[in-house]
């Protein structure tokens, strides 16, 4: 094994919480790789010996990303369907047919390559851990097929098929097929169970029900809830003591009582709001009265089709009112308590080592500078796998 530091580093995002200050900085820094983990991290002065050396030039340095949100398995896009959002027509769950269809469709090798090229398209901009859902199948085969190819690309791997109900079931009798058969076919390819809990998918009951037998058969709970309008979707999150629950863009006073009284993470995706012309949550207030909060991408063809965890920072600083630090934290940190992963989201001596290199001093240009690409290097599990951390000159 070899080891490498990584020195010249301006800011170090470590996100450890026994240094003082958020995102536990730290100011002309260094960090020891020892084969896939984070060695040593400190000041460059203090700096072990290590095989070989890397100069991050007085930029700085982040944890990868940790995108705890995203539905890559599907095939075809919704552009036309985005172009009519945009001059008035409202998002509708029922979209999600029609991607349902040309997954279907599509052949295990077309559904691996197009994942494969969104989970580089994701590499390239920082995010090292991805959690990946099935729900454009909605069969027992199509459902498990979802699984089995999302699991050669992560471990964080969902089961959807509570999604929405296709065309040709009725409700209680694709509850029972989602709870029984599919579930079957599914488990052993998934860590979590997730159910779309909105007007137009599965009400609170059903949910439930599929949550339930989700976690009977080994897996553990996540839930799509309050994206379209208010609903029982956050109050059943901590009914069920969920780890995380997804979107959030509609609550009540009593929902936020209920995420900081159960401490599961409000999970928040900027990216939805942007794509669908749906207001913004107020991450602030959330925050503010003592929620954890997770930022991540949801990409899907549907209701927001970005990779980008950049974007969704500048956007949650921008339009949900959070800092600049509190924004990368989440989207680090707070991600990997979203998937309940201790191995990842930080720099600390132990953890995985995912790290970006920015080309940037600080990580404020994140949000300061929208839009531009930023991610100049990143190391995933200790390997130099995108640029300056590939190129880079050895001392
Ligand atoms: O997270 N909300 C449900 N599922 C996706 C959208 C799926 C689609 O429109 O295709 C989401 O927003
Ligand atoms: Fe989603």
């Amino acid at each position: 094994m070899t080891s490498t530091l990584i020195t010249g580093i301006a800011e170090l995002v470590t996100n450890d919480p026994s240094r003082p200050g958020p995102l536990g900085l730290l100011q002309d820094a260094a960090v020891a790789l020892d084969g896939d983990r984070v060695a040593w991290v400190g000041q460059a002065v203090d700096a072990p010996s290590t095989d070989a050396r890397v100069d991050a030039g007085g930029r700085a340095v982040i944890p990868g990303f940790v995108d705890s949100h995203s539905h890559l398995v599907f095939a075809g896009d919704r552009a036309a369907e985005f172009a009519a959002r945009m001059t008035g027509e409202p998002y509708s769950a029922g979209g999600i047919r029609t991607t349902v269809a040309a997954t279907r469709a599509a052949s295990d090798d077309k559904l691996i390559a197009h994942v494969a090229r969104h989970v580089q398209e994701m590499l390239r901009q920082g995010t090292t851990s991805v959690e990946i859902k099935s729900g454009y199948g909605l069969t027992v085969v199509d459902e498990a097929r979802s699984l089995m190819i999302a699991r050669q690309f992560t471990e964080e791997t969902t089961f959807l098929g509570a999604h929405v109900v296709p065309d040709d079931l009725d409700p209680a009798a694709y509850v029972d097929l989602v709870t029984g058969p599919m579930l079957e076919a599914a488990a052993p390819h998934a860590r979590w169970v997730d159910a779309f809990c909105e007007t137009g998918a599965f009400d609170a009951d059903q949910a439930r029900a599929v949550l339930l037998a989700g976690e009977q058969a080994g897996l553990r709970g996540r839930l799509h809830a309050n994206q379209l309008g208010p609903g029982p979707g956050v109050q059943l999150a901590a009914e069920l003591g969920l780890v995380a629950v997804d979107h959030c863009t509609y609550l009540t006073g009593a929902d936020v009582d209920a995420l900081r009284d159960t401490g599961t993470i409000a999970t928040l995706l900027p990216g939805v709001e942007f794509s669908t012309r749906h207001p913004y949550p107020d991450a602030r207030q959330l925050i503010d009265a003592g929620v954890a909060v997770a930022i991540a991408s949801d990409c899907n063809p549907g209701s927001c089709y970005t990779s980008s965890m950049p974007l969704c920072i500048a956007l949650a600083v921008r339009e949900m009112r959070m800092s600049p630090a509190e924004a990368v934290q989440a989207a680090t940190a707070g991600g990997a308590a979203a998937l309940d992963r201790g191995d990842i989201g930080a720099l600390i001596p132990g953890r995985r080592a995912d790290l970006v290199l920015l080309d940037a001093p600080s990580h404020v240009h994140l949000a300061y500078r929208p839009g531009v690409p930023l991610v100049a290097g990143v190391w995933s599990a200790g390997r130099p796998v995108v640029g300056a951390a590939v190129d880079a000159a050895v001392i």
